[in-house]
């Protein structure tokens, strides 16, 4: 009745939660004997917060309003004992979500909010989209494996980014190529210089996640990442591999790129959701 990865948490109800100093906090829903529905939430260490993990209900009880009174029943059980603000983080594409947006919204959450923009597609359908065919290196530019990246370079990268800031933090390539896909990832060296890079990491059985790319801004323009991207989607071309890359909502040019030039193309196109809830403190309930 909750994600196998939340499952452990139903072995600390009462107690705190050793992976993340938090205080788990479940509610179940009952036909007689029967469990018919679970909601799962966590109380964050040292903070009036609670996130919602899941809310299960049994597919032969559904709409006849279990979600709702679990939710209200775990709202008034978490402010009880001081949680002010309750959220959820979700994935779309699932046939529920409907469901619980509904649930959401009688519940009094804040209206769902676009979090990330989530692709899943294999190589062979990226190769299918126009901006793949159309991709061209610059002049004088080479692509090259990231593993291949030498250690003057990476300290060239690391002086010239201290000295005169021009990778946003966020895409610095040493924060991000620990344990990196050495089949996939790539850089750029144009006229002798390390200007660009799309890292990516295994994160389950054939599922790589593109995590990082980054192209100088003056070579950015006009799709000036894609030769890498398809550089990248190449070298995984045949493997059997699924990739996914996900995308904040505040990088706006992005998401307007993976809605319009790639979702009409490939297997997934989702989105996380984020609503959340302020709950009465005991004072303004007494
Ligand atoms: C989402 C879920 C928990 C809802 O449980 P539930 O007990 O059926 O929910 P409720 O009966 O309290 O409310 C459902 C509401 O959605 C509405 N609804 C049902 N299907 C809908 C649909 N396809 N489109 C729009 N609304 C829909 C119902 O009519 C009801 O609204 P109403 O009260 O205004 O009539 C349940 O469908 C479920 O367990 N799904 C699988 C697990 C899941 O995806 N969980 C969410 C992520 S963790």
């Amino acid at each position: 009745m909750t994600f196998p990865s939340h499952r452990p948490l139903l072995g600390y109800l009462g107690s705190i939660n050793p992976q993340t100093g938090g205080r788990p906090v479940a509610c179940c829903a009952r036909v007689g004997d029967q469990p018919v529905g679970l909601a799962v939430a966590e109380v964050a260490a040292g903070e009036p917060v609670a996130e919602l993990l899941s809310v299960f209900v049994a597919a032969d009880v559904r709409g006849r309003g279990v979600a709702r009174r679990l939710i209200e029943t775990l709202e008034r059980d978490l402010a009880a004992t001081g949680v002010t603000r309750v959220h959820a983080v979700y994935m779309t594409g699932r046939p529920s979500i409907p469901a619980l947006e509904r649930v959401f919204h009688h519940r009094g959450f804040s209206d769902p909010a676009r979090r990330t923009v989530v692709v899943r597609f294999t190589p062979e359908e990226a190769a299918t989209t126009e901006w793949y065919r159309r991709a061209r290196l610059p002049a004088g530019g080479e692509v090259f494996a990231w593993k291949d990246l030498t250690a003057a370079e990476r300290s060239e990268l690391q002086q010239s980014q201290a000295e005169r800031p021009w990778i946003p933090p966020d895409l610095e390539p040493w924060r991000c190529d620990d344990r990196f896909d050495e089949t996939s990832s790539v850089g750029l060296r144009k006229d002798g210089q390390v200007v660009g890079w799309v890292i990516n990491h295994p994160i389950a059985q054939g599922m790589i996640c593109f995590t990082t790319s980054f192209m100088r801004a003056d070579l950015a323009r006009r799709g000036g990442i894609f030769p890498l991207y398809v550089a990248s989607l190449e070298r995984l071309r045949g493997t059997g591999v699924t990739c996914t890359f996900v995308t904040a909502a505040h990088f706006e040019s992005m998401v307007r790129f993976v809605l319009r030039r790639c979702a009409p193309y490939i297997s997934f196109c989702g989105e996380t959701r984020g609503v959340y809830k302020m709950l009465p403190a005991p004072a303004a309930r007494a």
